[in-house]
């Protein structure tokens, strides 16, 4: 394939400049709740996370994305809102939200944070009053009659993601049996109504309250969910939950782009710009594209590393494809291997590979009966971030990858929060294996997350970790947190400004290609082969240095 065009640079052809920025970062994801616990309750919070700014300024990320931090009953960690416009006392104060965004801006760092506009917490004051009989507040949410002689069924046939129906039946002021709401979510997250213009300007509103105080974007939280098709027709067949891959009214309504061209303005109209990424699970790489069109969203996370199998063949097509559709709007892929809705990479790659891209959210992989072989799934995992880190485009980290954490697989039943156990009627564990408490130092739990003497962590660790916390790996220069940083610091150095990517010839186990001056090779056979030519300048296994590359092994080779 002849050199293409590099997605650090736009349709136009500039080269990336600071109003640009977005389209080669790095973003490191801050899952606050299990990030760093500052003041001794067991649950991460904003000062916890200020005391570890160095850690992110020493990783050498460009950005961090803060999950939800408003206040919220927590019914979906913080992805049910009761105010977008305030901190929730577990994470701290609005003061402590301003002096975060002003201490990383002074350590270099951007600041994300994370906007949930499908669905408000049943506990926001517009539910409140829609279920109290306020008509104009009903207006805003999804409120149908039942279908059935007494309203007793619900009004179309669609699944909530967690589980069971996507409606809910209220009862009226009266007592008597009411109208159903939707949520695609769990029941304390009702669905807005888009269509209704006041919606509109509360959450254009809600950016315009953060962007003020200095945020640079928003991750945009089930992007491709405001917009459905109208009249909210049946769904027919289509399987509940699954990634979104066929056509369904609840999702990527093209009525959805106007929400987006708007927003887009509002960002445009600061300085320096605010930018957004679109958490969008839309059916087709080329449905994806659409969000980032030239007068909509910035980037849109590019999902399909999240399904695909430890495997350089399907690795190329989930690359090839995703490059093509991006560039044809001119938008950079925006690479993802993990986040704190998907079980970890190291878990994920340490058992035998399926030959295809997984299509439920790796169920098949949640509690299997194979041994997870975790060192096999760490090798696999520390090759794959050199992969996606040599990548034109943007990059999203998930705090802990850095460590080479693994899902944690054996959590208590009763300790389990997310709703996807409890609403799917205990049938798949859930989310809370990848969002455990950070382990930063000592020995055993709470591995400095928390202070001393504090609450235990909202989520038990494992006893195992404490060769993986943060400051074991400090002084370990082939530990997985110094791979990240020096693959960090080479990206910064070496690629920012390549304008180049170029597949190079190789057997279907290797992944070759070429970025200026540097080669990354990944080799995802059974057998080590022979390095390139030149000098390895890192490699994601010690054993990269011996002429050969191993196994489940990555290297970034200089080829001048
Ligand atoms: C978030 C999830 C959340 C859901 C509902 C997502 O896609 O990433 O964590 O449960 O939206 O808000």
């Amino acid at each position: 394939m002849p050199d293409q065009a590099d997605d650090n640079h736009g349709a136009s052809g500039d080269p990336a400049s600071s109003d640009t920025w977005w389209r080669t970062a790095v973003v490191y994801q801050v899952y606050i709740r299990s990030f760093a616990d500052g003041n001794a309750d067991g649950i991460g919070d904003i000062a916890g996370l200020r005391a570890r700014i160095p850690h992110l300024a020493a990783l050498g990320v460009d950005a961090i994305w803060v999950n939800p931090w408003y206040p919220s009953p927590q019914a979906d960690a913080g992805y049910d809102v009761s105010d977008y416009r305030d901190i929730d006392p577990a994470y701290g104060t609005l003061e402590e939200a301003d002096a975060l965004i002003a201490e990383c801006h002074a350590a270099g760092l951007r600041v994300f944070l994370d906007i949930v506009p499908n669905h408000t917490s049943s506990e926001h004051p517009w539910f409140q009053q829609a279920l109290a009989g306020d008509a104009s507040a009903r207006e805003r949410y999804l409120f149908r009659p039942g279908r059935g002689d007494d309203g007793e069924l619900p009004p179309n046939d669609w699944h909530s993601n967690f589980g069971g129906p996507a409606w809910t039946r209220t009862t009226d002021p009266d007592g008597r049996p009411g109208d159903w709401y939707l949520h695609l979510f769990a029941p304390e997250q009702p669905d807005l109504d888009w269509d209704n213009p006041v919606v509109r300007a509360e959450f254009e509103d809600v950016l315009r309250f953060w962007f003020d105080r200095g945020v640079d974007g928003f991750r945009i939280d089930v992007a491709h969910g405001l917009a459905k098709e109208p009249g909210l027709p049946d769904a027919g067949e289509r399987e509940p939950g699954a990634h979104h891959d066929e056509p369904h009214p609840a999702w990527d309504h093209d009525d959805v782009h106007d929400i987006y061209r708007a927003w887009r303005k509002i960002g445009d109209g600061y300085d320096p710009p605010r930018v957004f990424v679109a958490e969008s699970w839309a059916p087709s790489n080329e449905r994806l594209a659409l969000y980032v069109r030239p007068d909509e969203l910035h980037t849109a996370f590019q999902f399909d590393f999240l399904r695909a199998p430890f495997d350089a063949a399907v690795f190329r097509r989930v690359v090839d494809d995703a490059r093509a559709r991006a560039a044809e709007v001119g938008a950079p892929s925006t690479w993802v291997l993990s986040n704190h809705d998907v079980v970890r990479q190291v878990t994920r790659y340490a058992r035998s590979q399926p030959d295809h891209m997984v299509e439920s959210r790796w169920e098949r992989l949640r509690w299997p009966s194979e041994e997870p072989d975790l060192e096999r799934g760490r090798r696999r995992a520390r090759a794959a971030a050199l992969l996606v880190l040599a990548l034109p485009g943007s990059v999203y980290l998930y705090q802990g990858e850095e460590l080479g954490l693994e899902e944690v697989e054996d959590l208590p039943d009763e300790r389990r929060q997310d709703p996807i156990w409890t609403q799917g009627g205990h049938t798949d564990p859930g989310r809370d294996g990848c969002r455990v408490p950070l382990p930063w130092g000592g020995s055993e739990p709470p591995y400095g997350f928390s202070p001393e003497g504090a609450a235990e962590p909202w989520l038990p660790q494992p006893t195992t970790w404490a060769g993986l916390t943060a400051a074991a790996q400090e002084d370990d220069p082939s530990s997985t947190l110094n791979l990240y940083r020096q693959a960090l610091r080479l990206r910064r150095a070496l690629l920012e400004e390549a304008a180049s990517f170029q597949w190079i010839d190789s057997p279907p186990e290797l992944l070759a290609f070429r970025r200026g001056d540097l080669e990354c090779w990944l080799n995802t056979g059974d057998r080590p082969v022979p390095l390139p030519h030149g000098q390895v300048l890192l490699g994601s296994d010690p054993g990269s240095e011996g002429g050969l590359l191993p196994v489940d092994a990555a290297v970034w080779v200089v080829t001048m």
